[in-house]
């Protein structure tokens, strides 16, 4: 992700991102113990080779320090591909609740 880009996100709105040269993740953490995964990205040549849960294993290890207690996520049901649901689900995360056409989706850390 552009640095530019990074910077925006941390200033106006708290996210913050962890980025290697395959993909990026981008997440924020609330002060009420929960975390939100905005949005994840793995380069198509390197998907479903773990890439993505590593990414994921890095927030949740960063909110085990910062004593974060939920993980949530979110997937736009009027997505075509189940990929993304699939994996998330795959990872451990759990159905929520959905709100209009976004299903949300919550791991405890
Ligand atoms: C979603 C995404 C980040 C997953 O990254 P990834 O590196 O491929 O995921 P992983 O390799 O860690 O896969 C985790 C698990 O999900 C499974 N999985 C991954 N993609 C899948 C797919 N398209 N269909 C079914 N299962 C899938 C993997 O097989 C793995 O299962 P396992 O633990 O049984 O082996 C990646 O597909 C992506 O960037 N998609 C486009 C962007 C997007 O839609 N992001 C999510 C919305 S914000």
């Amino acid at each position: 992700m552009d640095n530019l880009f990074e910077k925006y996100w941390l200033e106006y709105d708290k996210y913050e991102v962890i980025k290697n040269e395959q993909g990026f993740i981008l997440f924020k953490c609330y002060d009420n113990q929960t975390c939100y995964i905005r949005s994840i990205y793995v380069l198509p040549e390197h998907r479903k080779s773990k890439l993505g849960s590593k990414m994921a294993d890095d927030v949740f290890n960063l909110c085990r320090i910062r004593g974060i207690k939920k993980v949530f996520g979110s997937v736009d049901v009027a997505l075509k591909e189940a990929g993304p649901l699939m994996s998330f689900l795959k990872y451990g995360f759990e159905l929520s609740h959905c709100d209009g056409q976004v299903l949300w989706i919550v791991k405890e850390v």
